[in-house]
């Protein structure tokens, strides 16, 4: 099963159990833009809630053996306008774009992939030459990962149009490891004629060829392989509406739900105990314009963000830059997700966000970038950039007095003006940021399972605290004294836990619609339990069946979820 084919499974299963809807369906849809269905809003809040817990009420264990202090925070999704000018998003918060001159159609430049296939000649167009060797530039696939663009090629070899020239493909394969070109994914591709030519997937942005109009000339167009695009051109992501009927000013739908915390940074220091260093978090909706949406929740226009600013001495956001990295990578593993699916990632420094000194992403092996890994979280050393500019711009101060650390110098003797120097600063910041709607898409990659001799074919492993629903109750038939028995152990359990009372159809198929759902656990109530007041408990991985005391289930699940 190709890892494209999961992905359509999974999009379907999603439409299917209730998981994600695409927005406003009966108008055709809106591009990039979903809605969360009832289990998907269950799986989602999961997660939500699980961040929360672990960053707000029950937050990580400094190095010094006591919890970080942390505070959360709900900030409004519009801000005066002034403060995406400081924040930098208005100047610079854009994704290079290209289009096709000829039939208007526009990709982003930085998803743009380079086939090179070896030997090609094109009488039309000078060729580019890679690294000296004879590859040269045959076609243009757009995808949003290395993983994408090769399977694209690899699925669908006919529909990639290649320059004029050159021959169509008809067939191609990632060639084994070992016989890769140097460090990239060799494909052989067997072109229309039936000659079989090596080729290689790269980004064009690594070759520069698409940053000036004259190098853009020699770039074939992914829709049309004509030698007809446009150079990139930078292309703000910001989303804007107009606030107030009289005059009414033009004002941004938030970007990143990090610029909120830095407005409020001093409202919280002044009116809570927090003391530096300390975290202040938030979860919430942002908005972007993004070019190509696409991978379904992969990237939307409208998401959920999960960020938290560290705020820290200058001194210290190295350490903190590691711990938080750490941390992250501990709560992606405790939400299920394997070890082998998940790494890091540090940025280039031509890859850095505006604001930032350096910057780790942690990723994920997602179906559609197989075998390369895509986003799922940057953790960000910001330095003091926000807090600075939004000093400058707003013209308040925002450095932070640090009281104990101005004892502590003096107490080691350190001179007046170091003590001075050194206790008074702009704070650095260190940001774990991840969404929280590709964080639902993980989970739903990750629990996808298939199983052709179980009663659901396709199942979902969720981890149990992370699933939907956690418990099915069903009566094995809907008489003979059952459901009540059932119903009573519902209406315990429902205080507790989301359950699911189900007394029709065959047990079977109950079994096989709670698996496809991923609900870890099922109690049937049959007639065994009327006399001796025993349920069976069916694991939904194992498929195991046990019975248990019908006064037991809740210790059960207590057990097993909380
Ligand atoms: N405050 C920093 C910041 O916003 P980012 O890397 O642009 O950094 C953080 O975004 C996370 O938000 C990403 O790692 C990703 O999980 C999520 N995210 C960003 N853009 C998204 C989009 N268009 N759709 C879904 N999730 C997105």
């Amino acid at each position: 099963m190709s890892e494209a084919n999961v992905m359509e499974k999974i999009v379907s299963l999603c439409k299917r159990r209730g998981f994600v809807y695409p927005a406003s369906e009966i108008y055709g849809g809106l591009n990039g833009f979903w809605d969360y269905g009832p289990l998907g809003v269950l799986l989602k809040n999961n997660i939500r809630d699980s961040w929360w817990r672990n960053m707000v009420e029950c937050p990580p264990i400094a190095p010094d053996g006591h919890p970080v202090d942390m505070v959360g925070i709900d900030t409004a999704i519009i801000q005066n306008p002034k403060t995406w000018v400081a924040s930098g998003h208005v100047g610079g918060f854009s994704d290079p774009m290209a289009d096709d001159k000829k039939t208007n159609q526009r990709f982003r430049a930085d998803h743009a992939y380079g086939v090179f296939v070896e030997g090609y000649t094109s009488s039309e167009r000078s060729v580019y030459i890679v690294g000296g060797g004879n590859f040269g530039l045959a076609a243009t696939i757009v995808g949003s990962s290395l993983g994408e663009a090769i399977a694209f090629l690899e699925q669908s070899p006919r529909q990639v149009p290649t320059a004029p020239g050159q021959e169509a493909f008809r067939e191609a394969a990632l060639l084994p490891e070992d016989q890769w070109f140097t460090l990239n994914h060799t494909l052989e591709v067997k072109l229309k004629s039936g000659k079989r030519v090596r080729a290689f997937v790269q980004p064009l942005q690594s070759h520069k060829l698409l940053e000036n109009e004259k190098t853009a000339q020699q770039v074939p167009s992914p829709f049309s392989g004509q030698f007809d695009l446009t150079e990139a051109r930078q292309f703000n992501l910001m989303l804007s509406s107009d606030i107030g009927a009289v005059d009414p000013i033009k004002a941004y739908l938030r970007p990143e739900t990090a610029q909120g915390i830095f407005l409020q940074y001093k409202n919280v220091v002044d009116t809570t105990r927090v003391k530096m260093p300390f975290g202040v978090a938030q979860i919430g909706k942002s908005f972007r314009n993004e070019v190509t949406p696409r991978n379904f929740i992969f990237r939307s226009r409208e998401f959920e963000q999960m960020e938290m600013e560290w705020f820290c001495h200058p001194d210290e956001a190295r350490k903190w830059y590691e711990f938080w990295k750490a941390e992250r990578m501990k709560w992606w593993r405790s939400l299920g997700v394997a070890e082998s699916n998940l790494r890091f990632r540090d940025h280039e420094q031509d890859e850095l966000s505006h604001y930032s000194k350096m910057t780790v992403d942690i990723e994920y092996k997602y179906p559609f970038t197989a075998p390369d890994f895509g986003e799922l979280e940057g953790i960000a050393h910001r330095g003091c950039f926000d807090l600075t500019q939004h000093q400058q711009h707003s013209g308040q101060r925002l450095d932070y007095f640090d009281q104990e650390l101005q004892l502590k110098l003096k107490e080691q003797g350190a001179s007046d003006e170091d003590v001075k120097a050194k206790s008074r600063y702009i704070p650095n910041v260190i940001e774990p940021a991840s969404g929280l709607t590709r964080a639902v898409l993980v989970l739903l990659c990750e629990s996808y399972a298939e199983d052709a001799s179980r009663p659901s074919p396709v199942y979902m492993k969720f981890d149990p605290k992370m699933a939907p629903i956690k418990a099915g109750i069903f009566p094995l038939v809907n008489k003979e004294g059952m459901p009540e028995v059932a119903e009573k152990l519902y209406m315990d359990l429902r205080t507790k836990f989301m359950c699911e009372y189900d007394p029709k159809q065959s047990i079977g198929k109950r079994y096989a619609r709670m698996d496809e759902i991923g609900t870890p656990f099922c109690f049937t109530i049959d007639g065994q339990t009327l006399q001796d007041q025993t349920v069976t408990v069916r694991e939904r991985d194992s498929l195991k069946q046990e019975r248990i005391g019908i006064d037991k289930v809740m210790a059960f699940l207590t057990e097993r979820l909380i």
